[in-house]
């Protein structure tokens, strides 16, 4: 809902608990008012009509006050607009209307007469998560370009407090989204990607929170970027103390690109949510969020697949694949994906990408059989595809050796032996869409996992001018073969892979079913991984699988199939390690633990995540809460000698009414669960343990003591 002031100057939008208001001056700038609880117009108003600060030597009146600091003029922040063009630097503008589109976006136009550009802020309330972008036009009537060095998608300003801790989700291959908290200081902090893609090493997100937010108490802003390519978020504290973050696409001058007039250019999604309820209270609404206006058909559930990489690598067959799907669907599972390797020349990393037809020694009728094959065993197709990337050794990339990245009398830089096709360019997209819809349409596959095992390095398209829009038209080529195929083979779900989690994102999320977590898959690693993913995206998203004891992708841990299930059942649990090593006992076990996770998967994916103990060493355990029914996941690292392990205190759950616990059979009080917690009985190395309770319609049924699992 857009509330507006008398003078058609103060703009204020609400959601259920929050607000966040703007306020256009006399001279045309666009003032930041309220980003926090839910206020009225008229405080909104109030706070238009406080007095301007006074000036102080040395210091713009703007500076953290803007909503969109454009470069040029009384600014010394770091300007989400930087234009130049004609011999003109920088933009100095004037309001020229605002207008309501659809869903509620509120969208004010200003134009810069010396640039004939035109800029429209938008801002969307999606409950309490507040989405901007912007949009570049360039309106002029002659003949020039303009030239955009820096069009970041929003400004998010936050209140002057005495302390600001700033957190972040960082990692590398295989140990991402480590969630690390620590206080702002004065001066900027910069995260961001400079590899073409979202990276392993930050997810495009930042949180704030003043005056030592908890897990459930306290006040907590945090941002999201929608976009898969590099990018940039900037979090400057400012010498009054507040705090203004800017965030875009593009790094460096990664993202420079030239505007001929009557053209436009629309910036990803900036997301942001201010929250009153902590760390947990924030993560729930970001997953509301994502299931409700981001991820496709997002209250459905996910099947539990298989994955045959850790099991088979590249040393793959039809009839290795057929004894695996068989295995698997005895445990359960609904979907089996083949991974690398059923393509081309594909025998090891060193060939046969990018070219998709299947190995005719592997697979002499095509995937047609296989694929039949699992059907008939009641389960889902899958395939692995990296259609961003070709192997120098490889028929498409012999026949089209311009069609990579590259710089004309340069390197070819390789990683695992690849090269980065060119998806600016319009043939390379056309052939990669013939080539994939002809897969999908050549057989009934269900699910494609849509990998990208590389960063860019050589940049360069020979031939194009300068700048050429290669970083982002790639993401924006990435973005159309992704939308056209779902359009075209809606039934097929996809899955976002980067060697793991290296492309996480609300843009990829809006075009995907599920994303690869991370390609480590030791269950204890996991728990800090998940832990961090949870910060930000739903457990509806994050797939988990079970490998093989010892752990064969990378550190060799032992664990018992217990833990290594119960660590993937807090996401959407799937399968990996070799079927047809593991023992009749451990088949068996595994089908009762697919089972029990079906059993509770909705309350898992589709419910409000709970984080009661955080994976730093000791005990740890997480809560999902739906309706009436309450899944608890636990997991004890170790235990030291004579350390009991603690109950856990639960959370979300009613006081007054009893919950009947399915694992133990006992019934206990909300009161007591939420006060006293539960005991998980946990003990030993590497223990966990999964406990279903249902809130009983009657209270009196409810035990009185301090119950639950004895602890012997
Ligand atoms: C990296 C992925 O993360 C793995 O799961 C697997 O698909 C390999 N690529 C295959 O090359």
């Amino acid at each position: 809902m857009i509330e507006i002031g008398a003078d058609d100057r103060t703009w204020l939008l609400s959601g259920p608990t929050s607000s966040y208001a703007l306020r256009l001056t006399d001279r045309d700038e666009l003032l930041h008012l309220h980003w926090g609880p839910r206020i009225a117009l008229a405080d909104a108003e109030a706070l238009a009509a406080a007095p301007t600060p006074p000036e102080r030597p040395f210091e713009s009146w703007l500076d953290g006050r803007e909503e969109y600091p454009v470069e040029g003029g009384p600014r010394f922040v770091r300007p989400a607009l930087s234009v130049r063009g004609g011999g003109v630097r920088g933009t100095e503008w004037r309001f020229l209307r605002w207008a309501e589109g659809a869903d509620g976006e509120l969208q004010l136009h200003f134009t810069d007469a010396v640039h004939g550009l035109q800029v429209t802020l938008s801002y969307r309330m999606r409950g309490d998560v507040v989405e901007r972008y912007a949009v570049l036009l360039n309106a002029s009537t002659g003949a020039t370009d303009l030239e955009v060095l820096r069009a970041d998608s929003a400004t998010w300003t936050l209140p002057p407090r005495e302390r600001w801790r700033f957190s972040q989700l960082h990692g590398r291959w295989a140990a991402e989204s480590r969630l690390v908290r620590s206080e702002l200081t004065y001066g900027e902090r910069v995260i961001g990607s400079r590899r073409g893609h979202t990276g392993h090493q930050h997810l495009p997100w930042v949180e704030l929170d003043a005056d030592g937010a908890t897990e459930e108490h306290g006040e907590v802003y945090s941002c999201a970027l929608a976009w898969s390519g590099s990018w940039r978020i900037s979090v400057h504290r400012l010498p009054d103390g507040a705090v203004q973050i800017t965030g875009g696409s593009g790094h460096d001058d990664s993202g420079q690109e030239l505007l001929p007039p009557g053209t436009a250019i629309a910036t990803p999604v900036f997301a942001g949510l201010w929250s009153d309820s902590g760390f947990g209270g924030t993560s729930r609404t970001w997953h509301a969020y994502q299931r409700a206006h981001v991820i496709p058909d997002a209250d459905e559930v996910r099947p539990v697949l298989y994955n045959s990489w850790e099991a088979t690598g590249f040393d793959i067959s039809e009839e290795q694949q057929r004894a695996l799907a068989e295995r698997a669907a005895e445990l359960g599972v609904e979907l089996f994906v083949v991974d690398d390797a059923w393509f081309g020349a594909r025998v090891s990393d060193r060939a046969g990408l990018g070219d998709w037809t299947p190995n005719p020694d592997r697979f002499p009728g095509g995937l047609g059989p296989l694929a039949d094959h699992v059907h008939a065993l009641g389960m889902r197709f899958g395939i692995w595809v990296e259609p961003e990337m070709v192997n120098a050794d490889s028929d498409l990339y012999r026949a089209h050796p311009d069609w990579v990245q590259h710089h004309p009398g340069r390197a070819r830089t390789e990683f695992r032996n690849q090269l980065v096709l060119n998806l600016a360019r319009e043939d390379v997209r056309n052939h990669l869409w013939e080539q994939l819809d002809a897969l999908l349409t050549g057989a009934p596959v269900d699910y494609v996992k849509w990998d990208f095992n590389r960063c860019f390095t050589d940049a360069g398209w020979p031939g194009e001018p300068y700048p050429q829009r290669l970083w982002d038209a790639h993401v924006h080529g990435f973005y159309d073969l992704l939308d056209r195929l779902r359009a075209a083979h809606p039934t097929v779900a996809f899955e976002s892979c980067s060697g793991g989690g290296g492309r996480v994102d609300l843009g990829v999320l809006a075009r995907t079913d599920q994303v690869w977590t991370s390609d480590n898959t030791d269950p204890l690693d996991r728990l800090a991984i998940q832990h961090g993913f949870s910060q930000i995206h739903p457990a509806r998203v994050m797939a988990a699988w079970v490998t093989d004891s010892p752990n064969t992708q990378l550190n060799g841990r032992v664990s018992s199939l217990r833990f290594r299930f119960v660590s993937a059942m807090a996401g959407v649990l799937g399968v990996g390690g070799d079927l047809t090593r593991w023992s009749a006992a451990e088949r068996a076990e595994a089908r009762d633990w697919v089972e029990l996770y079906k059993e509770i998967r909705p309350v898992v994916q589709l419910g409000d995540l709970y984080r009661l103990r955080d994976p730093d060493g000791g005990p740890c355990a997480v809560q999902y809460v739906r309706g009436d029914d309450v899944v608890v996941l636990a997991w004890l690292p170790a235990q030291a000698y004579g350390q009991e392990t603690p109950p856990v205190r639960l959370r979300g759950l009613d006081p007054a009414a009893a919950y009947a616990c399915a694992d133990t059979g006992a019934v206990h009080r909300g009161a007591v669960l939420l006060h006293h917690g539960l005991r998980t009985g946990l003990r030993g190395d590497l223990d966990a343990a999964v406990f279903r309770l249902r809130r009983l319609a009657d209270v009196t049924d409810a035990a009185d003591a301090y119950s639950g699992l004895a602890q012997s």
